[in-house]
């Protein structure tokens, strides 16, 4: 596994991006009409309740614990800490689908619109929690039929429709461990996924639509599964209704599947800690991460930052542009919102389908009221121009967010002041997959904000900027951000892989062991704002999806061409990173712009398009220390065009350099 690179390694190609940060100096102060109607309504109760929640979490946890989660059996400790072991809530049971679905039944909810769908072609679909209710119990027993309940793991690679939502539900409330593998993932990735975590079901469609075509996923499922012997069963949804293959014995027909079998299903209850789902996500080294959540922390964290950072009311129509395959998705699109009783606005296809104005005629014929997105589509929107903008009134949004990666400050003015009007407050939340949820962000209503700013951390977060020694750094100097303290949504392992765990986030400062490391660095401002800078180990964000440059490595490294492959990141105003990837051949092959093109196609296949290079360089060979290591310090600094600055001394073969350099 390769070391976090030092600081000065990182900040000296990324010194750009923390000036750039820096220079903006406005601050928006919330409006009046926002801070009156807030659900948290000033800035001294925000710091009254989050010197509480930090200084006695313990106090704080339970409080909250007890008001927001529907508890089967109450639990006896708040918190039980041996790092890197934390358990939250010990000894209580609840389940989940219970917090999101059953409590709203019988209340004035129950007839409420849980989700409001959007397929790309136009269909649309309203689903009351009644009657969302009515599909999780169904699908909960069509599971039990096939033998999945507890502890079990199903894997669920669906598009952005209702179903994706229902399967994820159904599987909380028989005690199943969902892993949601995003429709952009090649079968070999499906099949890598499934098989690391040992999934017994599979839940699929026929196809999804995107961009007014067909997305094959069941094709990708079929793919996968010969090689997936742990796999029992495929639940098909039919989507597109276009012919596909099904498998007898194996493949079934969501639709077919419940027979006319009971419509209700008590949901059982679950221990705090049991595992809700497994994400799966990149680290650096070649293999994904399974990042484990469970159950009463992950939702509370989830449901208490709904609530109080996109101020929640409800009345509310909200609408998330994550992909459910995402932590965003989860969060913020199922578990957050279905507990808070909101109604959520699901949209299956591309923003720019039929017309780059589609979000924005969606939220005026929905009347949506908040909008959270990623600034990689902000900055698509800002390239396809105002006009598409200009056209839609905008009326009903009352709140923006953003998540994903750092968000530049002319992103953010364009975003308050052509789709907010100058009018919606913007939330900038900074997590994590492993956060599980939101630890930075504004309270709307009451926090200033400094654009490209994620501002303060939420309740309960214990976070500040360190340097390598683990010494807090003065304010206005970069450093690594690390978490203090447990809280109640962090990630509890990785999925068969505990030492992993522990080496990837609490080994980076061996003096705190019970520090959490992000893996991000940052920098306060003098009023105590966080700036996030990036990712300063392997792994890149690009257009907010976090790729891991080993990921791609090895990929490479199984090419016939490739005799070696480093990946790096770049900046890029659109993706915000690009990815840059060097290789060098195995004797005798030669470099044609075919076998670059192979090359990315290969990439394509082996993880995701996503993840498709955006350059490949090839090189004779690839700079190295003497002890053998890739130096990326230096690739990095030729990906970007810049010179080669520091001690290169190092190096295994100087004219390394200059031949990647005159290359392409
Ligand atoms: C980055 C996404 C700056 C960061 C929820 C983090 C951000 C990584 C922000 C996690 C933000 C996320 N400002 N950077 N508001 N939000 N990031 O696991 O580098 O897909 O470590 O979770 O995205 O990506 P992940």
């Amino acid at each position: 596994m390769r070391k976090t690179p030092t600081l000065d390694q990182h900040l000296n190609v990324s010194d750009k991006n923390i000036t750039s940060v820096s220079r903006e100096k406005r601050v928006f102060k919330p409006t009046a009409e926002f801070q009156r109607q807030a659900n948290l309504g000033s800035m001294a109760a925000y710091k009254k309740l989050h010197a509480e929640s930090v200084n006695a979490p313990e106090t704080f946890w339970k409080r909250m614990a007890t008001e927001h989660i529907v508890w089967r059996k109450p639990f006896k400790k708040v918190l039980q800490w041996k790092a890197p072991q934390a358990k939250w809530f010990v000894g209580g049971a609840l389940n989940v689908s219970e917090n999101c679905l059953d409590r709203h039944l019988g209340t004035a909810r129950e007839n409420k619109a849980a989700i409001i769908f959007e397929g790309e072609p136009g269909d649309v679909r309203t689903i009351t929690y009644k009657q969302l209710h009515l599909h999780v119990c169904r699908l909960a027993h069509v599971f039990e039929n096939l033998g999945v309940g507890k502890g079990d793991r199903v894997a669920i690679y669906l598009p952005m429709i209702p179903e994706a939502m229902i399967a994820m539900l159904a599987c909380a409330r028989v005690g199943a461990i969902h892993t949601v593998i995003f429709g952009g993932f090649s079968p070999e990735a499906v099949k890598d996924r499934i098989n690391d975590c040992q999934a017994k079901l599979v839940i699929t469609a026929d196809g999804g639509w995107r961009r007014g075509k067909i997305i094959e996923l069941k094709s990708a499922v079929d793919k996968a599964l010969p090689a997936c012997p742990s796999v029992q069963a495929c639940l098909v949804v039919k989507r597109t209704a276009h012919e596909i293959k099904m498998t007898e014995g194996r493949d079934i027909w969501w639709h077919d599947a419940w027979k006319g079998g009971p419509n209700f299903h008590k949901a059982k209850a679950f221990d705090s800690e049991h595992p809700l789902f497994i994400l799966y996500t990149s680290g650096s080294t070649g293999k994904p991460k399974g990042v484990l959540h469970s159950s009463a922390g992950y939702l509370l964290g989830a449901k208490l930052s709904s609530h109080y950072i996109f101020d929640l009311k409800e009345t509310d129509r909200y609408f998330c542009s994550a992909d459910i395959g995402w932590i965003t998705g989860h969060s913020y699109v199922v578990y957050g919102l279905l507990s808070n009783g909101s109604t959520v606005f699901l949209y299956e296809g591309a923003p720019n389908q039929p017309e780059p104005d589609r979000f924005w005629e969606m939220i005026d014929r929905h009347s949506l009221t908040i909008l959270y997105t990623a600034p990689t589509a902000i900055r698509a929107f800002m390239r396809w121009g105002d006009n598409y903008v200009l056209k839609h009134r905008l009326d009903s949004l009352r709140l923006l967010g953003s998540v994903g990666e750092p968000i530049s400050a002319e992103a953010w003015q364009w975003y308050h002041k052509m789709i907010g009007k100058g009018r919606c407050p913007i939330v900038d939340t900074w997590w994590q997959t492993e956060t599980g949820s939101i630890m930075i962000a504004p309270i709307p209503g009451v926090t200033p904000c400094k654009p490209g700013s994620a501002t303060l951390p939420f309740f309960g977060v214990s976070i500040k900027v360190v340097d390598e020694s683990g010494k807090e750094v003065p304010r206005g100097t970069g450093g690594k951000l690390v978490i203090t303290k447990p809280w109640p949504s962090m990630l509890r392992t990785l999925w068969n892989d505990a030492p992993r765990f522990k080496q990837a986030y609490f080994s980076e400062f061996p003096k705190h062991p019970d520090w959490y490391f992000t893996g991000d660095g940052a920098q306060q401002d003098k009023d105590g704002y966080f700036w996030i800078v990036g990712r300063i180990d392997d792994v890149l964000n690009i257009s907010g999806h976090r790729i891991g440059t080993a990921e791609v490595e090895s990929a490479l490294g199984s090419h016939p061409a490739v005799a070696e492959a480093a990946a790096v990141g770049k900046p890029d105003e659109l993706k915000g990173q690009a990815l840059v990837v060097f290789v060098s051949l195995k004797n005798g092959i030669q470099a044609t712009d075919e076998l670059k093109e192979q090359l990315r196609a290969y990439v394509g296949k082996e993880i995701g398009s996503f993840a498709k290079p955006d350059q490949i360089r090839i090189a004779a060979a690839l700079p190295k220390t003497r002890s053998g290591k890739i130096m990326r310090r230096i690739l990095k600094q030729i990906a970007v065009g810049g010179e080669v600055k520091g001690d290169t001394s190092t190096l295994e073969d100087f004219s390394v350099i200059a031949a990647l350099q005159s290359e392409d």
